[in-house]
């Protein structure tokens, strides 16, 4: 008679933990589903790319198989001045965000959109191209592929850049070093707004994938982080050493992510680093170790990207 009771319990567990799981993802879902995408939503889709936590194509989370988001004032095209433009470069093989990929991502309106005026419906991962996130005359945010719109190419758009911001490879970097075991990506519908900015909307995340949202505060929100602060100076020392900038932070170091040269190709040697300013912590130094800055294609610099790109 015991195994009965411990049969109708199994039961009642298995029904209360089918009943949470349907409210707590199965709803949310129906609810998110069932909202369109606002242009942030577009541009976090456009940056990050498809999933930037673990997955077939990185299983060792180095930011590989992401977009590259450039900022353009002259056409890749034509080379004729334009007005300062951001574009979302995915080169060929790159995997597209669920947005080009499923029907019911987008939402209602701007799935349209971006078929008819955006011809998204063009693009294939094998080919890639550049994207654009546009607003038509009804304020409906859309994503147009310039690569069929206006002919820019991978290529010539990459040349004809300005800056090239890794924030898709960073949130990658993001994830994996988990940082948002002490820092929020949301601020609250509380006086959050005074300190960390405007709240979220739902239909900001549609498409991505993971949200990094946080669970625990630890530290400051980091959802517009770059408004308040757009120095990669301070981003670069405050990531090799936080106590250079804050010197009682409990943030830890990340100087590991800056590998094995700067970007003058100049070995980083961490060891002789910490000895220098342990002499200068002791007083024996007037100045600190410089911090080197970090190599074009280093994870340090794709975190600092994505950090930075945080509006
Ligand atoms: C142990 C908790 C902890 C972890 C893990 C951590 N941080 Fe921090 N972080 C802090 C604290 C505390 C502060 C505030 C003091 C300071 O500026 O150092 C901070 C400050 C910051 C700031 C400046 C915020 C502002 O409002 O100006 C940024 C940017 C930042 N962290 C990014 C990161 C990133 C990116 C990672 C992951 C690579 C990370 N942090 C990991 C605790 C943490």
């Amino acid at each position: 008679m015991a195994f009965r009771e411990y049969k109708i319990g199994c039961w009642m567990f298995g029904i209360a933990l089918s009943l949470s799981m349907f409210i707590t993802i199965v709803l949310p879902g129906l609810d998110i589903s069932s909202m369109s995408s606002t242009k942030v939503a577009l541009e976090k889709q456009l940056t990050y790319g498809w999933e930037s936590g673990f997955n077939y194509y990185d299983p060792f989370l180095q930011g590989k198989d992401k977009p590259i988001k450039v900022t353009l004032t002259k056409s890749p095209k034509t080379g004729a001045a334009i007005d300062k433009t951001h574009a979302y470069v995915f080169p060929a093989g790159t995997h597209f965000p669920d947005g080009l990929t499923h029907d019911n991502i987008l939402g209602d309106g701007v799935q349209q959109v971006s078929e008819s005026k955006g011809r998204i419906g063009d693009a294939t991962e094998e080919k890639g191209g550049v994207f654009l996130v546009q607003t038509d005359a009804n304020d409906t945010p859309y994503i147009e592929y310039a690569t069929a719109t206006r002919g820019w190419t991978v290529a010539a758009t990459l040349k004809a850049a300005d800056e090239q911001i890794l924030a898709g490879s960073g949130k990658t970097i993001f994830v994996r070093e988990g940082c948002w075991w002490c820092h929020t990506l949301l601020p609250e519908e509380t006086q959050d707004w005074q300190d960390f900015g405007r709240p979220p909307l739902v239909g900001d995340f549609n498409g991505e994938s993971p949200t990094t949202f946080g669970s625990d505060r630890k530290a400051p929100d980091l959802l517009h982080v770059g408004s308040r602060n757009s120095s990669r100076e301070w981003m670069t020392m405050h990531f090799f050493n936080p106590r250079l900038v804050q010197p009682h932070s409990i943030m830890p170091r990340y100087d590991y992510l800056w590998g094995d040269k700067d970007v003058d190709g100049k070995a980083v040697d961490l060891a002789a680093w910490d000895e220098h300013f342990m002499r200068y912590a002791a007083g024996d130094e007037i100045y600190p170790p410089e911090v080197p800055i970090p190599a074009a294609d280093s994870e340090a610099r794709k975190l600092i990207d994505f950090v930075l790109n945080l509006k």
